[in-house]
């Protein structure tokens, strides 16, 4: 099936995007995460405008897009055997590998450090975007700093408007939470995000990694500050709730998965399995957080591997 089928995407828009991306410009396309806010990610004047429309501060490194495992390596100044071997496993796919990286990668776009985060995307439009436009592309989720990441071409327009040249709009993203960053310029690798990849299925072939203390406890680290514990917000406070403990007072909203409410409130039924929830979340944030609730209560899901990606997002989100 062409993209056109089945994003309704055409090759023309796709040539378009390349061409700004390679002018200088930005152009937000869909991942199978999240949309992305891109630009020619060896071209420091255009990455210095994602900086910009973001609102986002220079400390705070780029995931830079690549159409290859090839391309990867060379960005790489070390590919090491692991990044191979999980590269191989899970590209393309939800898994960010951060290593040590060449010097044709522009500083603005590692906030200055000496690695850089590397991931193929494997959403049909994202790599046909890559592959037109031949460059290394970095691109973060395509909202402003802090706020709540798009799922779809919708929530990019809302949140960005007129900062941005271009949208491909390439329909609602599938797994819906931001890739797994495991760096591999540790020892042992560590993962900084927890996302579309769980641990189990990294250590299954590399060995034990470690986890962040940021990464499950919701606190500022260093050099991650896509682990900042604000990120991933709606505007409506969001609480957690266990076992359906939600709020006394006000007109709130309940994501229900197990539990009923102990006290009144309109209920959303989420999905029990771990992907399909990641994959609803973002979007029924954004559509109940336009609506004016006092509050957004969310059932705590199980503390279990497969929940990692989901509560790491809950958690941050109500974090205040
Ligand atoms: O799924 C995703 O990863 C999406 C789509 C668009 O690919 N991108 C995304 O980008 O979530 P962003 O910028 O919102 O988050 C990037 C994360 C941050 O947590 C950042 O700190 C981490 O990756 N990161 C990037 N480069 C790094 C590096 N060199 N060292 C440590 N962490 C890094
Ligand atoms: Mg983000």
């Amino acid at each position: 099936m062409s993209l056109k089928e089945q994003f309704g995407v055409t090759d023309e828009q796709i040539r378009k995007a390349a061409t700004l991306l390679r002018g200088g410009q930005l152009v937000a396309f869909p991942t199978e995460t999240v949309y992305g806010l891109g630009a020619n990610a060896l071209d420091a004047n255009a990455v210095q405008r994602i900086f910009k429309a973001k609102g986002r501060p220079h400390t705070s490194p780029l995931i830079v897009h690549v159409s290859s495992i090839e391309m990867a390596r060379e960005l790489a100044s070390d590919w090491p055997e692991r990044a191979e071997i999980l590269a191989e496993k899970f590209w393309p796919g939800p898994l960010t590998l951060v290593v040590r990286k060449k010097v044709s990668i522009p500083t603005i776009v590692t906030a200055g450090l000496p690695t850089v985060g590397l991931r193929m995307p494997a959403h049909p439009v994202a790599l046909a975007l890559l592959r037109e436009a031949g460059v290394p592309v970095a691109a973060p989720s395509a909202n402003r700093f802090t706020q709540l990441s798009p799922t779809t071409a919708e929530h990019v327009r809302q949140g960005l408007g007129d900062r941005i040249t271009y949208v491909l709009d390439g329909g609602p993203c599938h797994v819906g939470i931001e890739s797994t960053v495991l760096s591999l310029a540790e020892e042992p690798p560590v993962i900084l995000r927890p996302g579309g990849v769980s641990r189990s299925e990294i250590e299954q072939l590399i060995g034990p990694v470690a986890v962040s203390a940021a990464a499950t406890e919701g606190q500022r680290p260093h050099a991650s500050p896509g682990l900042h514990p604000q990120h991933y917000s709606p505007k409506t406070p969001l609480v957690l709730a266990n076992a359906g403990a939600v709020p006394e007072r006000g007109n709130g909203v309940y994501l229900q998965i197990r539990h009923e409410p102990n006290h009144d409130a309109i209920i959303v039924k989420m999905p029990s399995d771990p992907r399909e929830y990641a994959t609803r979340l973002y979007a029924t944030l954004h559509d109940l957080d336009a609506r004016g609730y006092d509050w957004i209560a969310v059932e705590t899901p199980g503390d279990t591997a497969e929940w990692e990606g989901v509560l790491d997002r809950l958690r941050r989100a109500s974090a205040r």
